[in-house]
Order: C-alpha cells, then sequence, then structure tokens
C-alpha cells in the first residue's frame, strides 16, 4: 500500500448509503508477542480464531490501538512492546472507496509515540486520530458498568474524541491545567496557614483555565449523553428486552447551585457556572489539596428500571449494559458519517444463545468486522466470513 491517491481524509455521511471503509493492511514490529506480523484484511466479518494465549486479541489490539491511541487493556504503553524490544510499530493501510492512507504509529513508552501519514511524519500523533475509527467491544467493558466512575468518563471522553478529534486537544489541556491546579491546592494545603494574597490570585488564573478547559468537555460530554440516551435504550431493548435503561450524567457544576439543576450546553453558561462552583468550594479545596470540581468528578450513572446498574444489575444485565454502550456508539458513529470498524474480543462466548445473534444481527451490516475467539462455535452463524487461525503467533487464513 503506497496511499498513492492522495489526499485522504474522513468524510461527513452524504448520503444513506454506507461507506466502505476498512482496514485492508496490518503490519506490526514488536507488538505484544508478535516480533512482526503481516495481514491483509478483506472487508466485511474477519474471525480469529484460536486457544488461549496466542495472540488474538493482541492483533485486534493493534488495530484499536492505531484508530484510538489507546489500549481497551493497558493503562500504559509498556506493556504493548515485546518484552525486550525498545519500541513497537503499528501500521494499516485504511481504504475507503478506492482512496487509501497508510498510517503508522510508533509506541514509545516513556517517550513521546510518533506518528506517520502516508510514511511521512506528522507533527504529532494526534494527528492521524479519526482516519480510522474503531468501535470495540471487549470483556473489559463490564468495567463500564461495574467499575469505578473513571471507566464511564473515559468512555465518554474516548467516544468524544472519536467522533471529534479536536477533543483530543481538550482532553489533554484540561488535564495539564488540573494537574498544574492540583500542585499549588497540594501546596497551599501543605503549608497548613492561611493563603496569601499572591497565592489567592495564582488560583484565580487557575480557575478561569480550568473552567474554559472543562467547559469544552463538559459541554462536549453533555451533548454526547443526549445523543447516546436513546441509541443505548434502543440497544439494550433489543439485547436484553426486559427492563428499561437510563443514562443520567451528574456533574460536579450544577446549574444555579441547586445541585439537580439542569445544566445548558452553552459553553458561556458552563464557564459562568464552572468558576461559581469553584468559588464555592474553594475553602474545601485549600483544606484538602485537590480540585473537587470539574469533569474529573463527574459521573455517568446507568440505571436499570428503578435502580442504579452499579452494585444491582446481575451478571447478564450489566454485561447486556456494557455491549449496549458500545452499540450505542456505534449507531452514532454511523449515524454521523463513516461506518466505524467493529471489533469484537471474545465477546460471544459469554452470551446466551438469543443474545448472541441478536448482537451478530445488529453488527453484521457494518463494513467491517473483526471477531476473535476460542473455539469456531463461538463465531455466531451470522457472522460468516474470512477466518484465521491463531497459533504461537502465526496467523494462516483458514477460509
Ligand atoms: N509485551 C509483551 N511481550 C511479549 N509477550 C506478550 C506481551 N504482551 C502480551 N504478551 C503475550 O501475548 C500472548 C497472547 O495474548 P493475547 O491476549 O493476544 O491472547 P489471546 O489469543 O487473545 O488469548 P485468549 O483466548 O485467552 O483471550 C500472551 O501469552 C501474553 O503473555
Ligand atoms: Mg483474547
Amino acid at each position: 500500500m503506497d496511499g498513492g491517491v492522495l489526499p485522504w481524509l474522513p468524510r461527513r455521511r452524504e448520503g444513506p448509503t454506507l461507506d466502505p471503509v476498512h482496514v485492508a493492511h496490518l503490519a506490526l514490529q514488536d507488538f505484544r508477542s508478535y516480533a512482526s506480523a503481516e495481514l491483509p484484511l478483506d472487508p466485511g466479518v474477519s474471525a480469529f480464531v484460536g486457544p488461549n494465549g496466542q495472540g488474538k486479541t493482541n492483533l485486534v489490539e493493534a488495530i484499536g490501538y492505531i484508530a484510538t491511541q489507546s489500549s481497551h487493556r493497558a493503562a500504559t504503553d509498556a506493556p504493548l512492546v515485546r518484552h525486550g524490544a525498545p519500541r513497537a510499530i503499528v501500521r494499516a493501510g485504511v481504504v475507503r472507496d478506492d482512496r487509501q492512507a497508510l498510517i503508522e504509529i510508533e509506541v514509545n513508552p516513556g517517550r513521546a509515540n510518533r506518528a506517520r501519514l502516508n510514511r511521512s511524519p506528522v507533527p504529532r500523533p494526534r494527528e492521524i486520530l479519526g482516519i480510522l475509527r474503531t468501535v470495540l467491544f471487549a470483556p473489559e467493558d463490564l468495567a463500564l458498568v461495574k467499575g469505578d466512575p473513571g471507566e464511564r468518563r473515559r468512555f465518554l471522553d474516548e467516544l468524544l474524541t472519536v467522533r471529534a478529534p479536536r477533543f483530543a486537544g481538550v482532553r489533554s489541556d484540561y488535564d495539564r491545567v488540573l494537574k498544574q491546579r492540583n500542585a499549588l491546592l497540594r501546596s497551599a494545603a501543605a503549608h497548613r496557614r492561611a493563603p496569601g494574597a499572591e497565592m489567592l490570585a495564582t488560583l484565580d488564573v487557575w480557575d478561569s483555565h480550568l473552567a474554559r478547559a472543562g467547559a469544552e468537555l463538559l459541554g462536549g460530554r453533555l451533548e454526547l449523553v443526549a445523543a447516546l440516551r436513546p441509541l443505548v435504550a434502543k440497544a439494550y431493548d433489543s439485547l436484553a428486552p426486559t427492563g428499561a435503561t437510563e443514562l443520567v450524567y451528574r456533574s460536579s457544576v450544577h446549574g444555579g447551585g441547586d445541585g439537580d439543576g439542569e445544566l445548558s450546553t452553552d459553553r458561556g453558561s458552563l464557564v459562568a457556572a464552572t468558576e461559581a462552583a469553584l468559588a464555592e468550594s474553594r475553602r474545601a479545596e485549600l483544606e484538602r489539596g485537590v480540585s473537587l470540581v470539574g469533569p474529573h468528578r463527574d459521573e455517568l450513572h446507568l440505571r436499570l428500571g428503578d435502580l442504579p446498574a452499579r452494585g444491582y444489575a446481575s451478571h447478564g444485565e450489566s454485561w447486556s449494559l456494557a455491549l449496549s454502550l458500545r452499540l450505542a456508539a456505534f449507531e452514532l458513529l454511523r449515524a454521523e458519517g463513516d461506518d466505524p470498524v467493529l471489533i469484537l474480543d471474545d465477546v460471544f462466548a459469554e452470551l446466551d444463545t438469543g443474545r448472541r445473534s441478536r448482537l451478530a444481527e445488529l453488527v453484521a451490516p457494518a463494513e467491517q468486522v473483526l471477531v476473535t475467539a476460542a473455539v469456531p462455535a463461538d463465531v455466531p452463524s451470522e457472522l460468516s466470513g474470512a477466518a484465521y487461525d491463531v497459533a504461537d503467533g502465526d496467523v494462516t487464513r483458514a477460509r
């Protein structure tokens, strides 16, 4: 793939027809267990089948990584690099219609990653975000329902970034401001005396930075939750027709100070509301030495019927709800632009027959679906297509 037909840019959906976007080629170097691997891929369904620990998830994780620049199962990049190797490289040829783009990411743990588009370095890795969009379903998704609020915030922020790559910048601005503001609060708390005028003036400056970056992120999340709400309900209903779901975004910034006031998504009002909430909690923040207000403290509540899903839902209900969040993400992205590539890592084994075939029917129309399973019987018959055997790091086409 030379990516000779350029420039290649993602496109918004223009009509009812699906845009055929797919990964046509994957190449790995020192990624996870693979010293090197090369794999041509077709549109439609590809199933990767093989015993445990043979490298199936590693393959699809690489595709998810090059799309999102994060892994669904590692918090840092170090585990992605083959043990003993200095860096990993993931390269994907992405095709839409008759155009193609070659994207490449070099994973350098502890240092900045590097990216290339059509063999030319780009100034920042985030510039290749959006060329390939994926939605990945995996057993780890159970944490979306059962895990800490941070899991659900990450779900929202990652989806925001897939929808609009500029949110990568918004998120990193917010994280930077938060870190510096926390450092300032920590040092104020450590001194255990009333902060001086200079400290308070500095804090004012950080408040306004935090309010501005935070309002952007908060506004994006609120809009996203509003768009997801009906789609999650619909997905849950088709997977598990028992009980209704509800998504409630509870912000640490509240409208008008009454705790439950609806927040508008207007960025100016969100800046003002965040500043007001920061002023209210300043004393507590100075005492505790951390930022108590902002999107990093918010929670996306998931409810099933009248009860919170977390702590109440059964295992099967939690799993169906987690899948519904991913299905909703898929529906949202495909309604707004190119079909995302769907990755289903080991998800069918956990489901009963009804849910298994329902999920298969819902994902089958996607332009490209990559499935992993330990045994062929775990790939539903609705998802027929190419099949690969994965054994000991070798990937061979079986069908
Ligand atoms: N950084 C790394 N360096 C070397 N080997 C690694 C690295 N990270 C993971 N591995 C190995 O990769 C192997 C395959 O992992 P992978 O998760 O892809 O298996 P799998 O085929 O999906 O198995 P399962 O069916 O159990 O999900 C594991 O044995 C693991 O030890
Ligand atoms: Mg696996």
